[in-house]
């Protein structure tokens, strides 16, 4: 790692309550970052953060609901409040709802769309500046295999927030390859989290995926640190997600659509 000065860097993560936001924690406490730990439920960021003080990693805590839109800026104020300077950006925090477009509470895509979508571009745009600025910075937005698969029914705006995300990463990772600050989409498949807890699909998951198919939070957060310091605009954990996400680019729309399309009727989203 080179950064300007000899100080500790520092990284804000969203979404750091649990799987892959707290396995990016760990990463980054191990390579000798401090954090500011942000999601909705205190307890588990608390146990997280007296975790990462065995590398010897500072943790501030900073409880914030992404849905609220103001929240990013929030954060940014909380922040320089308390005289820290962000290195780097992780934008993980994320959900799915399998339920249905129209079975789905209009307050709830919403909700879905600041989240995932809103908060990662606020946040970028708030503290990019400055690490332009000092000539470093990192910004991992955790994207997912979903964003490079054809569109899928049951969570149908998953996939196009998360497409979103990985386009606008790499858009911006353009804009600044010259200023030291990295920005990398990071896409993982399955992954063994609470996410498909959250959304209530554990069950249906688990019997239509093997074993070979899920990957721990770990390996996709060891993944995504290694890329962004590479500077890679863009990185798919594990070789069949990498497989399966060429093998869509290439299909035609009518055909990638038929196949996803049966897949989604056999886990009964639509
Ligand atoms: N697991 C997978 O198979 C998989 C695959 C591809 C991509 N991903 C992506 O990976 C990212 C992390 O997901 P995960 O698998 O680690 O799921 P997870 O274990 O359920 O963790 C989700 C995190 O997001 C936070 N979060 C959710 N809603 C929030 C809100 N309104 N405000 C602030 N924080 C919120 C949660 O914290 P609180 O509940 O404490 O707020 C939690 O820390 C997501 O963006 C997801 O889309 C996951």
């Amino acid at each position: 790692m080179s950064l300007p000065s000899a100080r500790r860097p520092v990284v804000l993560i969203t979404g750091a309550s649990a799987g892959i936001g707290a396995a990016l924690a760990r990463v980054y406490a191990e390579k000798g970052w401090d954090l500011i730990l942000t999601a909705r439920r205190q307890r588990p960021l608390q146990a997280l953060s007296d975790e990462l003080a065995r590398w010897g990693a500072a943790s501030t805590l900073l409880v914030e609901d992404l849905a609220d839109a103001e929240a990013p800026r929030r954060l940014f104020d909380a922040v320089a409040e308390r005289g820290l300077i962000v290195d780097g950006l992780i934008n993980n925090a994320g959900f799915s709802r399998t339920a249905g477009f129209l079975n789905t509470d209009p307050a709830d895509h919403a909700t879905m769309i600041r989240v995932m979508l809103t908060a990662p571009v606020a946040l970028a745009r708030l503290f990019a500046p400055a690490m332009v600025e000092r000539g470093y910075g990192r910004i991992l937005n955790v994207a997912s295999l979903a964003g490079q698969m054809p569109a899928t029914g049951g969570d149908t705006l998953y996939g196009p927030i998360k497409s979103f995300l990985i386009k606008a990463s790499q858009g911006l990772h353009l804009e600044l390859v010259e200023t030291g600050v990295h920005v990398t989409a990071l896409c993982p498949g399955y992954t063994l989290t609470e996410f498909h807890d959250v959304n209530g699909t554990r069950a249906e998951v688990s019997s239509a995926y093997p074993a070979w198919m899920w990957q721990t939070a770990e390996h996709v957060a060891r993944v995504g640190y290694a890329a962004c310091e590479a500077n890679r605009p863009k990185v798919t954990p594990g070789v069949m997600n990498n497989v399966m996400a060429g093998l869509a680019k290439h299909l035609p729309d009518g055909l990638a659509l038929k196949m996803v399309g049966g897949h989604a009727k056999r886990l009964k989203r639509i």
